[in-house]
């Protein structure tokens, strides 16, 4: 595998949000950029081109965009569209005619959330709002072929819940332990599922915090609730060896 090159500059879109200052904090060897919302807005074509013109990256790890609470991708559309669709489909644009490396962050909800074990060839059918506006900027993404999509199942450390559920299966990793393997992966092209082992997440968080008490997904959620995302990470293990 090709290890990035340190003098390669790097700049990470939503400079503010939670994945890019636990990279800002973590990297000690990489010339990173960390733009803030201001600065690099991704409904601002201008913005991004300014910024990007001054700063001449190799890469962009393309983060912005709207995750939390999840049910604001029901009850505000527009936002969701425009921050998580229309604004990587920007930022694909504008790395597609600078010829700058696109790295997108997804999520493992695009999968259909029933068996599991899914890899980067399973069909994809998204289970809930969030995940279908993921698959929508995925979908710009797959069109410029110099890009690498990378669906992961990340979470915060420590859990910020007091409860965790014991019949919800996926591959949770925390933040602190992924964000310099993403590096390793940046000269891949395609898709690549990341995240730790398939397992529910009260399992996850007991090995980091025995007092977690445990949660019905089904029983708070409701019987239709989908219960295993996780994926096969085989080729994200190969990869990072
Ligand atoms: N955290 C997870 O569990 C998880 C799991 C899988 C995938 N992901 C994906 O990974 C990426 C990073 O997640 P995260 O947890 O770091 O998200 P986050 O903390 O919500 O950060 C997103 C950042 O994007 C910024 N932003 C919003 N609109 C923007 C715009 N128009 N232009 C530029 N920046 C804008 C936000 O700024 P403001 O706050 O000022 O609006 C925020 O700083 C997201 O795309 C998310 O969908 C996250």
């Amino acid at each position: 595998m090709t290890i990035l090159n340190s003098n390669k500059r790097i700049i990470v879109t939503g400079g503010n949000g939670r994945f890019a200052q636990v990279l800002k904090k973590e990297n000690k060897k990489f010339d990173i950029l960390f733009p803030s919302k201001k600065i690099f807005n991704i409904l601002n074509i201008n913005s991004m081109k300014k910024y990007i013109k001054k700063n001449k990256p190799k890469y962009i790890i393309h983060c912005a965009g709207l995750s939390r609470p999840m049910n604001i991708h029901n009850n505000d559309i527009n936002q969701s569209i425009d921050k998580n669709i229309v604004g990587t489909a920007n930022v694909t644009k504008i790395c597609s005619e600078l010829h700058i490396k696109l790295i997108y962050i997804s999520t493992c909800y695009v999968y259909p959330g029933l068996s599991g074990n899914y890899s980067e060839n399973s069909s994809v059918k998204p289970i809930n709002n969030y995940a279908w506006s993921k698959l929508g900027g995925e979908c710009s993404v797959i069109l410029y072929k110099n890009s690498l999509i990378l669906r992961t199942s990340v979470t915060e450390k420590p859990f910020i819940h007091k409860k965790a559920f014991i019949d919800f299966k996926t591959n949770f990793i925390f933040h602190e332990d992924l964000v310099l393997k993403i590096i390793k992966l940046i000269n891949q092209k395609g898709i690549i599922n990341i995240g730790g082992k398939s397992q529910s997440v009260y399992n996850f968080v007991k090995k980091y915090n025995p007092k977690i008490k445990k949660q019905s997904a089904k029983k708070m959620l409701g019987k239709k609730t989908l219960m295993n995302v996780s994926m096969n990470i085989n080729k994200f293990k190969k990869l990072i060896k």
